[in-house]
């Protein structure tokens, strides 16, 4: 995890350059005290890292996108109820375990910004650096993960009890290993959300190096913070928090096309 001191609202391009640059090599980005910041001032700074997710577009989720949409390209991140009495997205009091977005998409956005509007005080939410888990991982155990590919998927109940998404597994395998477009290398194992048919003690093995709190970050949530994280070597887990009705946060998914 890095702690950068950026003013998003007056971020110029070369700026927003090395916030992508300083993600892609360090997994996780905070950014505290920006206030105030509106859809628009977020959606600005994404676009100049690369090309957002846009909800209006996506024919195949509307049914679900307009209660959790609160502008093309942000999701609102609460329990809170809108006008027709409906949360948002992951809007549950219980944990949201160790997950990674859109796991079993091949062409899963990269990126996940995490804005805290409102209410955000006393939840926490740790990240799991995978890559800092590759640096450490036994020569024996990088080798064989290297031959190793997992089949990932939803199914209610592994990692949340949310009913917003289908059970399903992905019509792809992916490997393990992973080494992002800045040369980082790590694993993408988002073991909750794997549907490998069969069983191999490896991911046992690997699920428990990767659980050591060494290569976790908690973060205590303050409004007007920012967590940015890159998707294919981290995994993410939202602690229980009694307070969501009160808690917004804002959710943007991106790629970094512009800084390549
Ligand atoms: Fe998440």
């Amino acid at each position: 995890m890095l702690n950068l001191e950026v003013d998003i609202k007056n971020a110029t391009e070369s700026t927003a350059e090395i916030v992508g640059e300083a993600l892609l090599e360090n997994i996780v980005v905070v950014i505290k005290d920006q206030k105030n910041l509106t859809p628009e001032d977020q959606v600005r700074f994404c676009k100049m890292i690369g090309e957002v997710e846009n909800y209006h577009e996506h024919e195949g989720i509307k049914h679900f996108t307009k209660p959790i949409a609160v502008h093309e390209n942000i999701l609102r991140v609460t329990g809170e109820k809108d006008e027709d009495g409906k949360e948002g997205l992951f809007g549950h009091v219980s944990e949201l375990d160790w997950h990674a977005n859109q796991t079993s998409n091949k062409n899963r956005w990269p990126l996940i910004w995490l804005y805290a509007v409102k209410g955000s005080e006393g939840s926490v939410t740790s990240w799991l650096n995978m890559a800092k888990v590759w640096e450490d991982l036994p020569e024996h155990m990088k080798e064989t993960a290297k031959t190793k590919q997992i089949w990932c998927g939803y199914e209610k109940g592994r990692v949340s009890e949310s009913e917003y998404f289908f059970d399903h597994v992905g019509e792809k395998p992916f490997d393990i290993y992973h080494k992002n477009d800045a040369g980082v290398e790590g694993l993408y194992f988002p073991f909750l959300q794997i549907f490998n048919e069969e069983y191999d003690p490896f991911f046992d093995e690997l699920k428990e190096f990767c659980l050591d709190p060494f290569y976790q970050y908690h973060h205590h949530w303050k409004d007007g913070d920012i967590v940015i994280s890159e998707q294919w070597l981290s995994l993410h887990k939202r602690h229980e928090f009694a307070k969501m009705e009160n808690r917004l946060l804002h959710r943007i998914a991106f790629d970094y096309r512009n800084i390549l």
